[in-house]
């Protein structure tokens, strides 16, 4: 996604500034030139030698230092860069960069950029992220056509808790694949990814449901976003954060996804199945939880089938809609896997066996055999990322 791209990095004073080392190095085994410039405080916090190491490239930090690459710095990395990211962003930072201040390299580069989106990543204590006059300087910057990425919640350095954290360095790389990622070839398209486990409950305690992360629902609606698809995710559980960019459709129950789903259908372009659902649920959940009471040594549980989403979906499909299930098989996967295809009228089958290594439940792995109605293609171990653009590939072709 990253391959070739200009990063342009500029780091204000924050002890979170140690993640931007990780994300250089991210960057780096992404294949994009990353290039840094720190601010005076920012050097207290890390040393730019790690960032010189990290990137390869010379970290700047003042523009008046001779030994810089270019004489007017501040104007000619902005020009560079594709896209320009401010993390950690103080509260400095963004007040001098919303009020016009350029008293040092970092904030003369930011006043200098004009042809690259910027990205600004605050990250300070909760307090003054909450304090109205940082909240209007980003506003400001919003204005000005700045994307504020919202820090985390959690446990600050500092000891309080709340919103103020700079987020990690994945998921500022997400980011930046957002921004100036891939070949936008599915802008405009609209895409419905199911992803997760459903839970299907015999009582207000209890519910059966399976071994699905969502992994694989997640990685797909990533790749689409970043392909730069209008993505629904329809996630029942699921162990991994949905990803950023897309809009999050929570369900629990076969029935809720089934309704998630077909509601949305008609307006979709490509509609992929990861989510595990259940084929059986409860005949009936019972309203109290279920007493052991009395001496019976078993419990015997009626289910009944659940309606098939996929199925209905093929049933509904008109011209021009793509339609992508996933079959998980222990044993005779391509004969499962081409039954599910024609019984269902999905246009693809992505089928994986739970018995290859690499392949399966909650591994960042998997091994797919994508099968059309009249093509068949193994593919090799691949990251759930790297698959899932696969198969975005192979949709886009059919399409
Ligand atoms: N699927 C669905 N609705 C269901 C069950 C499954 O939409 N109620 C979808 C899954 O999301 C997946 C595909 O159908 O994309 C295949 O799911 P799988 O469980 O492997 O197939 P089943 O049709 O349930 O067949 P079987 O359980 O007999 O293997």
């Amino acid at each position: 996604m990253l391959k070739g791209k200009h990063i342009l990095i500029g780091i204000s004073g924050s002890i979170s500034a140690f993640k931007i080392a990780h994300l250089a190095s991210l960057l780096k085994q992404a294949g994009a030139e990353t290039r840094v410039i720190m601010t005076r405080n920012a050097c207290r916090f890390i040393d730019p030698i790690v960032f010189d190491t990290l990137t390869g490239n010379r970290t700047v930090l003042d523009d008046f230092d001779r030994n810089n690459v270019s004489p007017v710095s501040h104007i000619d990395l902005p020009k560079w860069a594709d896209v320009f990211l401010l993390a950690p962003a103080s509260a400095d930072l963004i007040g001098k960069a919303a009020n016009g201040i350029a008293d040092d390299m970092l904030t003369s580069a930011v006043i200098a950029a004009y042809s690259c989106p910027i990205l600004i990543s605050p990250a300070m204590n909760v307090h003054m992220y909450e304090n109205p006059v940082l909240q209007e300087n980003l506003e400001k910057l919003r204005k000005r056509g700045f994307t504020v990425v919202e820090p985390a919640s959690g446990f600050e350095a500092c000891g309080d808790t709340g919103r103020g954290r700079l987020p990690e360095a994945e998921e500022l790389l997400e980011r930046l694949e957002l921004v100036c990622g891939a070949a936008h070839d599915f802008a405009g398209k609209k895409v419905l990814i199911t992803a997760g486990a459903t839970q299907e409950p015999l009582d207000p305690v209890r519910f059966l449901t399976n071994h699905s992360t969502g992994k694989m629902g997640a990685a797909l609606a990533r790749a689409a976003a970043v392909r730069g698809a209008r993505v629904t995710l329809v996630a029942a559980d699921m162990r991994v954060a949905p990803p950023l960019g897309v809009t999050v459709v929570r369900t629990g129950t076969a029935e809720e996804m089934f309704e998630a789903v077909m509601e949305r259908f008609d307006e979709q372009d490509v509609v992929i199945m990861a989510a595990a659902v259940a084929d059986f649920t409860p005949e009936t959940t019972a309203p109290e939880k279920i007493k052991k009471d009395g001496s019976s040594a078993s419990l015997a549980v009626r289910l009944k089938r659940t309606r098939d989403i996929l199925a209905s979906c093929g049933e509904k499909k008109r011209p021009g809609q793509f339609l992508c299930g996933f079959a998980m098989e222990t044993e005779n996967l391509i004969e499962n896997a081409e039954a599910k295809l024609r019984r269902k009228n999905a246009d693809m089958i992505a089928a994986n066996s739970l018995r290859k290594e690499g392949a399966g439940f909650g591994t960042d792995t998997n091994v797919l055999t994508l099968l059309t109605p009249d093509s068949r293609e193994e593919l090799p171990l691949l990251t759930k990322d790297e698959a899932s653009h696969r198969i975005l590939d192979r949709i886009l072709a059919r399409l």
